[in-house]
């Protein structure tokens, strides 16, 4: 492949996974520098990572350097990617206020070429809404973060936190390096998140999407060269990189924007969960409570996705079904009635499927009866078999 890399390892328990990412990378003929931090160093030696990654390491701004010239401006030059395995919540609010104050933080301030950072920390650290300030500002600024696993910390807590798998370390960052084009012309259009029907100004009706499934989507499309416009109900995501986004509150709003891009797009992947009723009349003023209990009278929504079934010609129409009883009997009904090329069935009260996760558990059906059954996988990684199949798709 010869591409060089940086790899920076921080201190914490994961960071003995790191020698199996570097291991991998070398088995793919990625060339590296491995930088690891003071705090690293005392989790794993620098010898073993000497000897796996083949070239010396680097844990010192003052060490004496291998080259005269400044060391982490030569490195950071150099460098097609940094990838720093485990990130730690310090390296992370580091880089996100600017902070170079050792090898790694100073190579990376320096640096010009993506920046991948694959967090690991206890399950609180994680969520500490610091912590994710910062990463959702460096995601802003085209930092690219990997998700860390759910399950049980070195800690003994059990959550989200755990480094994500070498593997998956390893595919995303060969991704990054030689991005796959293979979706490049095509006009995708994806919808994700909750519709808001409102009641009167103060209330109204929604569902539990987060949007992260539709996101999820847009950003790998994006990833594979396609135009994506995102139309979005209201979450708390960033829109990712490369992706247009209308954001849009009721199910009327994403029926016009939907049907206003509808000719320009080639695929849409309807994914956001659109409620089927709102209420006849939203009240101008705030509806008074009284002593009488409230009926509030709701009429039917526009179908969206069969009304792009009815118009379809020769795009690739994908659907979601969320489903809680009879999932493949209810998913394979709503594939005809809405004339999709296949949709993604999810159990939404299956626990790590379907609202809110970063995971979900998809059976994807097609028109022709094809049932292909999905393990528990993270949400990006469902994008893009959905993505795939799509390709298969437009290919045929
Ligand atoms: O956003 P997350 O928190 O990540 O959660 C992901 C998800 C659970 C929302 C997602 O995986 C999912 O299942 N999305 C579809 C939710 C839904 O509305 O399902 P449905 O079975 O009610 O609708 C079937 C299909 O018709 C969907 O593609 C939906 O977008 C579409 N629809 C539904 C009603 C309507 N009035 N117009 C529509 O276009």
């Amino acid at each position: 492949m010869g591409k060089y890399i940086i790899v920076g390892v921080t201190g914490g328990i994961a960071a003995y996974k790191a020698l199996d990412v570097v291991s991998g990378l070398r088995k793919k003929g990625i060339e590296m520098n491995v930088i690891l931090t003071k705090n690293a160093s005392e989790f794993v030696s620098p010898l073993s990572f000497q000897a796996i990654s083949n070239n010396y390491v680097i844990t010192d701004t003052f060490q004496e350097p291998k080259n005269w010239d400044v060391e982490h401006i030569s490195l950071a030059k150099k460098a097609s990617l940094i990838l720093v395995a485990p990130a730690t919540a310090n390296i992370i609010g580091k880089v996100a206020n600017g902070i170079a104050d050792d090898m790694l933080s100073t190579t990376i301030m320096a640096a010009t070429c993506p920046i991948v950072f694959a967090p690991a920390m206890n399950t609180n650290m994680y969520a500490n809404p610091i912590v994710q300030k910062n990463i959702e500002f460096l995601k802003s600024q085209e930092y690219y973060f990997i998700e860390p696993d759910s399950g049980w910390l070195a800690c003994g807590d059990l959550g989200k936190g755990k480094l994500a798998q070498p593997d998956r370390i390893i595919e995303d960052v060969i991704n990054y390096l030689n991005p796959v084009q293979d979706l490049k012309g095509q006009n995708i259009l994806v919808t994700a998140g909750p519709t808001v029907e409102s009641i009167d100004p103060m209330r109204y009706l929604t569902n539990h999407s987060s949007g992260k499934m539709g996101y999820a989507i847009a950003e790998e499309a994006a990833k594979r060269g396609a135009n994506v416009q995102l139309i979005s109900g209201p979450t708390n995501l960033q829109c990712p990189k490369g992706v247009n986004k209308i954001g849009i509150k009721s199910a009327q709003d994403m029926y016009d924007a939907v049907m206003e891009k509808l000719s320009w797009s080639t695929v849409v992947i309807k994914a956001a969960a659109v409620a089927d009723y709102r209420p006849v009349q939203a009240s101008p003023s705030k509806i008074k409570k009284t002593d009488q209990d409230m009926i509030i009278e709701l009429t039917r929504n526009p179908d969206i996705l069969a009304e792009v079934g009815q118009q379809k010609g020769e795009k690739v129409l994908v659907g979601f079904a969320a489903e809680t009883t009879s999932l493949l009997e209810y998913a394979t009904e709503k594939i005809n009635k809405k004339n999709l090329d296949f949709i993604v069935a999810n159990n939404i009260s299956e626990p790590g499927a379907g609202f809110q996760g970063d995971t979900n558990i998809a059976t994807i059906i097609d028109r022709e009866g094809h049932v292909e059954e999905l393990p528990k996988m993270n949400k990006a990684e469902l994008a893009n078999i959905i993505l795939n199949k799509v390709k298969n798709l437009l290919q045929n």
